[in-house]
């Protein structure tokens, strides 16, 4: 029988309204949206979880959106939604169900999954990460001499590096401070002895995170590890007692020598970067308590229900997965700028751009054809103030168009001065001046010399989203992920692909064990290497020791 193939989105009628009503708003200077409607700020703002999204400042009319909403529609968006939900195993490379939005549900929830309740296996591990966490915290969990331990070193990477290391930074207000926090994730040796430099080994605990524990990098890294902890407490008995691991594999746990009475598990429906919520948040379960953890997956859990429940006008990932979709596809943006106003948010770029580019960095559909259309783009950023002394420039005169998430808070949780108010200021001028620019006539105005006007003047016309909440606290940066991850969602759908599978990073993996053998001295695999990688191969070898 032929397979069916579902129609491509571009050849969906609302996809040929958008491209259609794109040519008819493209020139349409936010100036004018503005002037012409005094209702849009108020209009074009939604609520969600205690995050409040103003996305007025995008170049888009009404008739934008309900042409948006009717593709999602045509996308059956809402199908999807509910799909992923139930557990349906809609990772269809990999046949897995996708239910990051299980590890958040209340205890007192259900939701049986092929003929398990799932819920209740969370809570098993939540509790027991919570039992341990508290030791850790209190002392009562002793190094193999007896003494408490002070050093947390997570060693992971991808999904089992980035969230932990995020959490760890955006809430360290809320961490004890006399515990010690490292992550270590490159295999580059330098990561892990400068990490591990000043530690005491008597006092260093180890987090071996990998969902499959077969991690090149993380293996590599908890074997170093082993031979450094060995090196001062001599006896492999004293393993034990420093060194837990958060995985899916048992058995490759308890073949490295970890206890497996010292693992935490989850299981093969959470992928690498929807996990910080899961046991490969222990680290940031120690660092900020158990209750702390609750109140951060209470807070994704509320932004899950805004997301399944609420009408996609007023939903804040459908709204932002869209507008991924309208810039993406309609203006041929490349990139999405995230400049969160809040240094403990400095890691959340980079934490995202494992979400994003790894979900939806796709080039075929779900049935394997080629995709016709633009999908994920590629995220960047960096804290404000510091960007705009950097690369805002290229963002307010360059040639690129490039759409903004600016994210802020009402409070600081240090506030010093007048330093929080300056930095807000900050945040909201950027937004104002990308939107309105400068005009030539604004510019002269001020008596700016004519030769100078054309380098002063600002176009305007620069979108961005600003996402606000009272105060960056767990359960706001867990709403926060959380409405990334379901805008992730919301865009991989549009675009027919599977947001839930990674086979991009194989390849790499696969030929840098081959060029391993053979800086080692074995005979090449597979055939001889291209030219050009055959002489960079050789330089290596012939210069890798000194002299
Ligand atoms: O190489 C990519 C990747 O598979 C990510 O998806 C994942 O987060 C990371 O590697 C680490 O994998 P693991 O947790 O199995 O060590």
């Amino acid at each position: 029988m032929a397979r069916i193939i579902p129609p491509r989105v571009t050849s969906h009628p609302s996809w040929k309204s958008l491209k259609a009503h794109h040519k008819e708003i493209a020139s349409t200077h936010l100036r004018e949206l503005f002037a012409s409607d005094p209702g849009r700020a108020a209009r074009m703002r939604a609520e969600g979880a205690g995050i409040i999204l103003d996305y007025s400042k995008n170049r888009l009319t009404d008739r934008t959106l309900s042409l948006l909403f009717e593709l999602a529609e045509s996308c059956k968006l809402s199908d999807h939604i509910r799909e992923m939900f139930e557990g349906q195993h809609i990772n269809k490379t990999e046949n897995r169900a996708v239910l990051h939005v299980a590890l958040r549900l209340p205890k007192s929830a259900s939701l049986v999954v092929d003929g398990v309740d799932v819920v209740r296996e969370v809570h098993e591990v939540l509790d027991r990460m919570g039992t341990f966490a508290q030791k850790v915290r209190d002392g009562s969990w002793k190094g193999a001499t007896g003494r408490p331990i002070k050093n947390i070193v997570n060693i992971g990477i991808g999904g089992s590096d980035l969230g932990p290391v995020m959490a760890y930074e955006a809430l360290r207000f809320f961490a004890d401070r006399r515990l010690v926090f490292r992550f270590v994730s490159n295999i580059d040796g330098t990561d892990f002895a400068e990490a591990t430099r000043e530690l005491d080994p008597e006092e260093t605990l180890f987090i071996v995170s990998s969902k499959t524990f077969t991690t090149l990098e993380t293996m590599t890294n908890a074997h170093t590890a082993r031979r450094w902890l060995l090196n001062t407490l001599k006896k492999d008995e004293a393993i034990r007692h420093h060194f837990v691991a958060v995985s899916t594999n048992a058995q490759a746990v308890s073949a490295f020598g970890i206890d497996t009475a010292n693992m935490f598990g989850f299981w093969d429906w959470v992928g690498g970067r929807y996990s910080m919520d899961s046991a490969i948040g222990l680290s940031t379960m120690i660092a900020i308590g158990p209750e702390n953890f609750r109140k951060m997956l209470d807070g994704f859990h509320a932004m899950d229900e805004h997301f399944r429940t609420a009408p996609f006008a007023k939903n804040l990932p459908v709204l932002m997965g869209l507008l991924t979709v309208w810039y993406t596809n309609f203006f041929g943006s490349q990139t999405v700028a995230v400049l969160p106003y809040d240094q403990y948010l400095k890691r959340f770029p980079a934490y995202l751009q494992q979400l994003t580019m790894e979900s939806n960095g796709k080039h075929v559909h779900l049935d394997g054809s080629l995709v016709d259309t633009d999908t994920g783009p590629i995220y960047w950023g960096e804290p404000g103030t510091n960007g705009q002394h950097s690369f805002y420039q290229l963002i307010h005169q360059g040639t690129h168009l490039i759409p903004i998430d600016f994210i802020g808070f009402a409070r600081s949780h240090n506030p010093i001065g007048d330093h929080h108010d300056i930095l807000m200021a900050n945040l909201l001028a950027q937004g104002e001046a990308l939107a309105f620019g400068k005009t030539a006539e604004e510019v002269r105005a001020a008596g700016v010399p004519e030769l100078q006007v054309p380098h002063r003047t600002f176009e305007g016309n620069r979108p961005s989203n600003t996402l606000l909440a009272p105060e960056l606290t767990p359960a706001v940066l867990g709403a926060l992920v959380a409405l990334y991850e379901h805008s992730v969602f919301t865009s991989g759908i549009i675009w027919g692909i599977d947001s839930f599978d990674q086979w991009g990073v194989e390849l790499g993996k696969v030929m840098a064990v081959k060029i391993i053998g053979e800086i080692a001295g074995k005979p090449a695999e597979g055939g001889p290497h291209d030219s050009g990688t055959a002489s960079l191969l050789d330089w290596y070898r012939k210069n890798r020791r000194k002299g």
